[in-house]
């Protein structure tokens, strides 16, 4: 494929997660043309320009003629802001798989999803819109990933397992086969959950218990 056959995307974002995204996106055949960001500067060491910041996103991706994006933003609800914004403004997200990681023919994926290096989908896994699936992690057969979670570097989530919508499964944390996980639901790093964790509250440790809970 030469450059000029390459679908051209413009990144939402212009940190250390949007540069691991960044590559995702190459390797998915995407060329990156240009990042904005929240003040419209970037972390070293981006392999392209912050063109400016993100209030001016949609006058850039008019300027430079891109009609798709990827919004590269660690934080749940930021991320389905400004998705839904550029969802508006007609800018279509993509999806950033990395050629490391093993995404099955038998799971499904909605748009805007970071599947990076390393990571493992196994089949009838359902990842909706927006959803991070970090570096590493695991995401076992017939589970469900809810829009713009994000599964944290090295979790391991076991089959059946539901994850609602903004929740994020800190690093390292795993969750026992057929467990539900609220919206908005935070899981702290390391932990186990055993049981299932209800909407918009934080648990932590080993087993897994609310914050304050003994
Ligand atoms: C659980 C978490 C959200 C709590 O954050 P917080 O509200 O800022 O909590 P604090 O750092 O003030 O810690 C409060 C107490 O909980 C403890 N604690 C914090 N995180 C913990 C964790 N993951 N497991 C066990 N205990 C934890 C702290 O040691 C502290 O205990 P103390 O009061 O006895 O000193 C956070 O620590 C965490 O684990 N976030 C996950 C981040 C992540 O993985 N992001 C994705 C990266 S790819």
């Amino acid at each position: 494929m030469t450059a000029s056959d390459m679908v051209r995307v413009l990144v939402v974002g212009a940190g250390g997660h949007a540069r691991v995204c960044i590559e995702a996106l190459a390797d998915s055949g995407f060329d990156v043309v240009g990042c904005v960001s929240r003040d419209g500067s970037g972390i070293s060491g981006l392999p392209c320009r912050v063109l400016g910041g993100d209030e001016e996103l949609e006058q850039i991706a008019e300027r430079i003629d891109v009609r798709r994006v990827f919004v590269a933003v660690g934080h749940n609800a930021t991320r389905e802001l400004l998705t839904a914004r550029c969802r508006e403004a007609g800018l279509a997200p993509v999806n950033a798989i990395s050629r490391f990681a093993m995404v099955s023919a038998a799971a499904e994926l909605g748009s805007g999803v970071a599947v990076l290096a390393g990571a493992v989908l196994n089949p009838s896994a359902i990842v909706a819109d927006g959803a991070i699936l970090n570096t590493r992690c695991s995401i076992d057969h017939d589970v469900y990933i809810g829009p713009f979670a994000h599964v944290a570097v090295g979790v391991a989530v076991a089959g059946g397992v539901t994850v609602g919508e903004r929740a994020l499964l800190g690093v390292g944390s795993c969750v026992v086969p057929l467990a539900r996980i609220g919206a908005d639901a935070v899981v702290g790093a390391g932990a186990a959950v055993v049981r299932d964790v209800a909407a918009g509250t934080t648990v932590m440790g080993v087993p897994a218990r609310e914050r304050g809970a003994r």
